[in-house]
């Protein structure tokens, strides 16, 4: 069952032209990773499918339904979570806003909510800080914490905008393993630049620099290689593969890059 379907959409700011007929269908609890380079537009289709911004050309449907019907079912951790650590504010409150659109309700939680958000804590591993200022945690326990947040209404569909970005690569490993449990329930979508690691936990990759183009790895992850048996995938040196049918460079003749028919990304 597809729970995201955009068709022919396109979306300018004043007269830029930032995404161009993007064709995507997400099915149930894939993973599904965006990459692409900076400005390509990423951010952007999150925020057309999350109705933060508004769309004329196109469709965008979740669970088969207009955005605005299912958005409830939809969890988001944005690139910049504006989280002021310097705010006294305890890590189950952080959690607990994910009931409400980020407001304190003046009448405090209710005893269902506070086991909901204890609950989500306990997913993500951070019960045990849920009295801790959430400025005393380290940058990948806070995204722990967000990831929980967003958990907190239960959604079909998790939106991660880069939510490793400022994290060492063990705290990143973490998280792309938390996604990983995650998604045997839900789907994930997450928008990353670290492709070496995203290429072992995503099942497709979806290529954005004003257009798409996408690809299922699911059956393919295991065969990548480096043609300079480094471990480390170099965001250019993907893009570069991406860019032709076939790997030129490598002479490997087992090469899986040759494999993968990848629609042009101009
Ligand atoms: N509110 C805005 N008003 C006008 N232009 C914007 C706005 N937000 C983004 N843009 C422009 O839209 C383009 C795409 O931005 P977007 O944030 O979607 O890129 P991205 O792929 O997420 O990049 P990054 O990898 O750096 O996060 C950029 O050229 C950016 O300058
Ligand atoms: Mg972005």
């Amino acid at each position: 069952m597809s729970v995201i379907e955009i068709s022919h959409l396109s979306f300018a700011y004043e007269k830029q032209i930032i995404l161009e007929d993007i064709n995507l269908v997400i099915e149930e609890r894939d993973f599904l990773a965006i990459i692409g380079p900076n400005g390509g537009g990423k951010s952007t289709l999150l925020k057309l499918i999350l109705g933060i911004n508004t769309f004329k050309d196109g469709e965008i449907s979740i669970l088969s339904q207009k955005p605005s019907t299912n958005l409830g079912q939809v969890g988001y951790v944005p690139q910049n979570t504006n989280i002021n650590v310097d705010f006294p504010i305890k890590v189950i409150e952080v959690v607990l806003m994910g009931h409400n659109g980020g407001k304190r309700p003046l009448w405090g939680y209710g005893k269902d909510e506070m086991m909901c958000a204890m609950g989500v804590l306990e997913q993500v591993g951070m019960s045990d800080k849920a009295h801790t200022k959430i400025g005393s945690l380290s940058g990948g326990q806070r995204q722990r914490v967000m990831i929980a947040r967003a958990l907190c209404a239960n959604p079909q569909i998790l939106i991660l905008d880069e939510p490793t970005s400022s994290i060492d690569t063990s705290g990143q490993k973490e998280i792309y393993q938390l996604l990983k449990r995650l998604n045997r329930d839900i789907t994930i979508i997450v928008v990353s630049h670290d492709i070496s690691v995203i290429l072992e936990y995503a099942t497709r990759v979806a290529h954005i620099n004003k257009r798409l183009s996408y690809h299922d790895i699911s059956n393919k992850k295991h065969t990548f290689h480096t043609h300079d048996k480094k471990e480390h995938f170099c965001e250019v040196e993907l893009l570069e593969m991406l860019g032709s049918d076939n790997c030129k460079e490598c002479k490997d003749m087992d090469c899986q890059w040759s494999d993968i028919k990848w629609s042009s990304i101009k």
